[in-house]
């Protein structure tokens, strides 16, 4: 399907212009119309009784999670409008706090989409749309409608703290994934269409996003990743993931062999092994760590290494330090979802305590805590001595 199409449900006006005659294009070089409200101001804090409007399935530069994130700020005189007037608004403040930088890499990255969605024809259009029933196993899609912490427990184990595996996607899903790679790979090489590949580590694989299985891993996000993320991995913002980077990797003697210790560009990473018949490529984990102490080692009891099976997931913090060991033999194929949010990073920027979710700064804060604790109770014995003598 195309990305750019304009859900038929909902109203169909472009977000550039709430009243169409006042659009002079559609990408982006709009003129702000003179009923424009430069006075807009943006709430301090979300409401969060307000139920946003979904901004999927309309044209625009952005994502429409982000659109769906910002309405909470709109001020509540401009709730009521229609998703196109309430989409224009919030389109004209993105542009003018985006850097030009990163306006013009969105801008090409859209270029980029369009044309790839404008002359590859999928294999398996049932992957484009979400059917969880078709896709994930039924302990999964039980767990989630349930939505409970004791719901999603009966499905996980976590072998290291802060790893969580789970039985996630069915074969048949696996299969027709890995076909679609192989299909899109073989249009790539046939066409000599310049692809940009998943992230500067890996010279196979392929951004699924980027061949129109954007929407689809949206709704992965957000309707499945995100109730397990605001359980597990709260205090990394993962109950408002509101973005995403979605692809494959390919490991074995003629792909990548294995990957680096590092972390992912993410708060939350869904990793789930597609197939298929491989040895090696365990996933080696080493502690949660924050921008200081990236580098600071691993304690035993953090050294932890995950053997893949095919369908089953692991999800962990994007800052869960890792890496791939040698894929020895056959080939293996992963999927990745790298799940962002928007409200935590801007947090971060002004956090002034060191963070919960880094093990280096907790332990130097309970280093600290003891120590002045230990200074406290010498004091104490001083002062307990003095009266004595
Ligand atoms: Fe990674
Ligand atoms: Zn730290």
């Amino acid at each position: 399907m195309s990305n750019g199409a304009v859900d038929p449900r909902k109203d169909n006006h472009s977000p550039m212009a709430p009243d169409a005659s006042a659009a002079s294009n559609s990408h982006g070089n709009g003129v702000v119309p003179s009923s424009a409200p430069s006075h807009l101001r943006l709430r301090l804090n979300p409401n969060t009784e307000h139920n946003p409007d979904r901004y999927d399935g309309i044209e625009m530069e952005f994502n429409p999670l982000l659109y769906s994130s910002l309405e909470r700020y709109l001020p509540s005189t401009m709730l009521g409008a229609n998703r196109s007037t309430k989409a224009y608004y919030m389109r004209q403040l993105l542009l003018r706090y985006a850097p030009d930088g990163e306006r013009s890499r969105v801008k090409k990255n859209k270029e980029y989409k369009d044309k790839i969605m404008s002359n590859y024809q999928p294999m398996h259009r049932e992957l484009y749309h979400m059917n969880p029933a078709a896709f994930f196993v039924s302990s999964f899609t039980k767990a989630i409608s349930e939505n409970t912490e004791e719901a999603f427990r009966s499905i996980i184990s976590e072998p290291s703290p802060g790893v969580l595996t789970f039985e996630m996607l069915q074969p048949r899903f696996c299969e027709m994934l890995l076909d679609e790679v192989e299909h899109f790979e073989r249009w790539v090489r046939d066409t000599k269409f310049r692809i940009m590949r998943p992230n500067t580590m890996n010279a196979y694989g392929a951004v699924l996003d980027d061949f129109g299985l954007e929407t689809m891993l949206d709704k992965l996000m957000e309707d499945f990743i995100r109730p397990m993320s605001k359980i597990f991995f709260p205090e990394v913002g993962g109950a408002t993931l509101d973005s995403h980077h979605g692809f494959v990797v390919e490991y074995g003697t003629d792909r990548d062999a294995d990957l680096g210790f590092h972390v992912d560009d993410s708060e939350v990473t869904l990793n789930v092994c597609l197939g298929e018949q491989f040895s090696g490529g365990e996933l080696f984990f080493r502690g949660v760590r924050c921008d200081k102490h990236v580098n600071v080692e691993s304690k035993p009891e953090e050294i932890f290494d995950y053997s893949h099976v095919p369908g089953r997931a692991v999800i962990h913090r994007g800052r869960h330090r890792h890496g791939a060991r040698s894929t020895t033999s056959g080939h293996r194929v992963n999927m990745l979802v790298w799940c962002r949010s928007s409200v935590f990073r801007e947090m971060k920027k002004y956090e002034r305590h060191a963070p919960s979710w880094c093990a280096e700064c907790q332990r130097e804060k309970k280093e600290r805590q003891r120590l002045s604790i230990a200074a406290i109770n010498l004091e104490l014995q001083k002062r307990v001595g003095g009266a004595a003598s």
